[in-house]
């Protein structure tokens, strides 16, 4: 998606947040241009406490000087503002392809409102395309893929199950030192019957796929930005 929509949908989502409230910040080049915009407004006076979804999102908002807090220090924030790499009309994601999507859940999660800010190439019939990150524990890696490619095979995947790389080559490594399997499903047609099964299997820590978390959506096409919630 060009940049442009990108920072039209962020701007969008401005409307969301008002000068006192507790913000959950997104990660990924979308959620960039979303902190960038509040950088601004702080500059301005707008005051605001904000918990970042990684260690990428607080240093750009360190940077902006916006005011930053954790989840110890607070319990429950107003409003999150992410990006996504898949959306369905129940407005349910697939998020993870920056590799946040533990912390985003569960910023997410304690926020009264999770907003998703895309461009509508983001926008599915049925998710699956974008391969489910799933962030697993490092420990017995072997055993767990063994286990994911079990539901894969039980949920009809179409697609291989990967273990991420980083830009070295290496393993990627998450915020939280675990690492990502990016499995191909092709299409996932019962997301909360394949969230279950994958939140049984022990070695899985998170998984990419977002049910009942997004309460809007800005979603930004050249004719302009379209809300969906
Ligand atoms: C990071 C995410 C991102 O929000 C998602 O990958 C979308 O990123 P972008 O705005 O760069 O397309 O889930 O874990």
């Amino acid at each position: 998606m060009s940049d442009d929509l990108k920072k039209q949908a962020a701007k969008a989502a401005m409307q969301e947040v008002r000068s006192g409230m507790r913000i959950g910040l997104g990660t990924g080049s979308t959620a960039k241009h979303f902190v960038d915009y509040l950088g601004a407004e702080v500059a301005n006076g707008f005051e605001c406490l904000c918990v970042p979804t990684s260690e990428a999102t607080a240093a750009q908002a360190r940077s902006l000087n916006i005011p930053l807090t954790t989840l110890d220090e607070i319990d429950a924030l107003d409003v999150t503002v992410d990006g996504a790499d898949e959306i369905d009309s129940n407005q349910v994601l697939i998020k993870g392809g920056g590799g946040a999507l533990l912390r985003e859940k569960i910023v997410a999660a304690a926020s009264a409102k999770m907003v998703v800010i895309a461009d509508t190439s983001k926008i599915v019939d049925q998710l699956g395309a974008f391969p489910l990150p799933i962030e697993v524990n490092k420990f017995g890696l072997g055993a767990t893929t063994n286990l994911v490619k079990k539901i894969m095979n039980d949920f009809k995947a179409q697609g291989d199950l990967v273990l991420r790389a980083g830009s070295d080559g290496q393993p990627f490594e998450t915020d939280g030192g675990h690492f990502i399997l990016d499995a191909s499903f092709g299409r996932i047609s019962d997301a909360k019957a394949l969230s279950s099964a994958l939140l049984e299997v022990p070695g899985v820590v998170q998984h990419g796929l977002f049910i009942n978390l997004c309460a809007a959506a800005y979603l930004a096409s050249p004719e302009g930005v379209v809300t969906m919630g």
